[in-house]
Parts: structure tokens; sequence; C-alpha cells
């Protein structure tokens, strides 16, 4: 198959392009290389067609979807508190790029679009787990922006005849996640800091949960929405359907790590959601999503992969 993978030299993107490359389809990546590393696509160098270009420039996009059959649009500015500081750039980046990204599939007749959503598109709902047929509630810039990407995959796909099929994404974690952004995710900021001991940092009492659902679970969901029969039009949660507290998945990471992790605690951060959990009965009906990765296994992987990361960068910098 060809493939177009927005965003994947980042985190996601790249492990999905090493399953794409690994099943010997034709992958091409469009990259600004903003939050994403040539590094992460070490792997699958000589095997792609790497463009390095942004979201934001219509043409580029266009010419990026000619000849696709089908988009996997994981490219994005993906941070909420970074969403809070510089609202225009999540806009044009999150919205704007994913109408670039939906028109320029149309002009190509690209056959599907795999859009990356995010669970934050719930905000804080008081009921868990949370279930597509709930209210849209965005709490943030980011949030609202990743809404307006599947509100307009729907309408592509209605409007259109455009397969399009949106995973809203819950705290997906795993190799090649970076600790050491000011708006990293907690599991790659915890394992770093626990390696270099040091204190963990938790904003509020560590009681606010997370669905943390690892990328191998992410990149199957992915690979089936690509060609599920019956897909195109729909919403839906890709999450591993349970719910860990910070202070727990602390205890987890320096269980694996044979030391105590200290915590230090500061306030509670503007648009973060209390607790997320995943119902995922609709993706396991519309795709046979079945995520196989427990948290334990999901960690272990995680930690194995930042401790040889850590090795090979003291190697690099020669110490
Ligand atoms: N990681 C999560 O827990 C999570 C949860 C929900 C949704 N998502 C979504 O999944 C997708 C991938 O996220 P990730 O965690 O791998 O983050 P990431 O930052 O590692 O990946 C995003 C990629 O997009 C690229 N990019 C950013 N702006 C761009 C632009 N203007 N033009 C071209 N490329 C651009 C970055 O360089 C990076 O490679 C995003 O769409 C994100 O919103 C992630």
């Amino acid at each position: 198959m060809r493939v177009l993978v927005t965003g994947g030299a980042g985190f996601i993107g790249s492990n999905l392009v090493d399953a794409l490359v690994a099943r010997g389809d034709q992958v091409r990546v469009l990259d600004n290389l903003s939050t994403g590393f040539r590094e992460n696509l070490a792997s699958a160098a000589g095997k792609i067609d790497f463009i390095e270009g942004d979201l934001r420039d219509a043409a580029l996009v266009n010419a990026a979807a000619r000849d696709m059959e089908v988009i996997f649009h994981e490219g994005a500015m993906p941070s909420v508190p970074r969403s809070v500081e510089d609202p225009l750039t999540s806009f044009e980046v999150n919205a704007r790029g994913t109408f670039h990204v939906l028109e320029a599939a149309r002009a190509a007749k690209v056959r599907r679009v795999v859009y990356a959503a995010s669970s934050s598109a719930y905000g804080d709902t008081a009921v868990l787990p949370k279930v597509e047929s709930m209210l849209q509630q965005p709490q943030s810039p980011y949030a609202a922006d990743k809404v307006h990407g599947e509100n307009l995959c729907r309408v592509y796909t209605r409007v259109h005849g455009l397969e399009c099929v949106a995973l809203r994404y819950f705290n997906v974690f795993g190799p090649r996640q970076r600790p050491d952004s000011a708006y990293a995710a907690v599991i790659p900021k915890f394992i770093a800091a626990a390696l270099a001991g040091e204190p963990a940092h938790i904003h509020g009492d560590g009681r606010q949960s997370r669905d943390f659902t690892y990328v191998g679970d992410v990149v199957q969901a992915n690979l089936l929405a690509a060609s599920a029969k019956g897909a195109a039009g729909l919403v839906m949660n890709v999450g591993a359907g349970g719910r860990t507290d910070l202070l727990t998945l602390l205890e987890c990471i320096g269980q694996y790590l044979g030391k105590k992790v200290a915590v230090v605690h500061g306030p509670d951060r503007a648009g973060d959601v209390r607790d997320s959990q995943a119902d995922i009965s609709l993706a396991r009906a519309a795709l046979g999503f079945d995520p196989r990765t427990s948290l334990e296994e999901g960690l272990g992987a995680t930690v194995r992969w930042f401790k040889e990361h850590a090795a090979a960068g003291s190697r690099e910098s020669g110490s």
C-alpha cells in the first residue's frame, strides 16, 4: 500500500512508520521536525520517502498526498500547556493543518484518512469510562482544535465520500517518547527522573488517573483503521481500557528500577482533566481492536528503551 504518515518523525508516527515498512508498504513521511526527530526514523532510513515540511503549507501537503492510498495524520502540536500559551499556532497546525490534509486527500482521491484525535475531547466528565456518545467538552485550545479535526473528518466522509476514521488516543506511552520537553508526558518524565536519581514532579495530589496506552496497541489500531470495512465516518476511543493514578504509576516505575522515587507536589495545571478512562467497545466492534500490552509490560519495554537510549547518549557524548 502507498501511505503518507504526517508527523512520521514523532513518537507515535515513527512507531507506525516502522510497522508499515515491516509489512511492506511504500511509506512517505511529512514532518517539519518541530517536535519530531530524524533519529526516530533511523531504522526506516533508505526505505521511506521523507519530506521535511509544514502542514500549514497547503501546496506542500497537496504534493505529499499525491498517489497515496491512505494517509495517517499524526502531525500536530500535541501539547495542552503549549496551546494555552500559543493558541494561534495550535489552531494553525492542529485545526487548519488537518483541513489541509483532508483537502489534499480529496484532491488526490486518497481512499482513507486515519486521524489522530484525542481523548481530551471529553474534558472532565463525571462518568467513567468515557464513551463516544458523551458530549464533546474540550477544556483547552489543543482539545478544541483536535475536536475541530475530528468534526472535519466526519464532514468529509458525509459530504465528499472521503473515508475518514478518527481515533481518540488516551495517554499513549512507549519507546521514543521524549522526557526533555517542558510539555513532556508523565511516563517519560517519571522514568527520566528516576534514572537520574531525581524526584518526580507531580501537579496536584497525584491521585489524578489516566488510561495509559502502549504505543504498539495504538499502532495496531491505526493499521486496522486503514482497512476496516464500515469504519468510515466513525470517531472512536483507542485506549487500554484501564485507569491508573500517578502515584501508583510512579511506584510501578520504581519497582522496575529497583528504587523508591521521591515526589515533589506542585499546583494543579490549567487545562488538565482529573480522570480519564476509555470505553473501547466501539473500536473492538468496528476495527477488531484488541489492546494486548499490559501497563507492566509496556512500562518494562519503555524503561528498557530509556536505559539503552541513555547508554547510547552517554557513548555519543564521550562520557
Ligand atoms: N501522545 C499522546 O498521548 C497522544 C494522545 C492523544 C492524541 N495524540 C495525537 O497523536 C499524534 C502524535 O502525537 P505524538 O505523541 O507522537 O507527538 P510528537 O510531538 O512526537 O509527534 C508529532 C509530530 O508532528 C510533527 N509536526 C508538528 N507540527 C508540524 C507541522 N506544522 N508540520 C509538519 N509536522 C509537524 C512533529 O515534528 C512531530 O514529529 C498527534 O496528532 C497528537 O495530537 C497523542
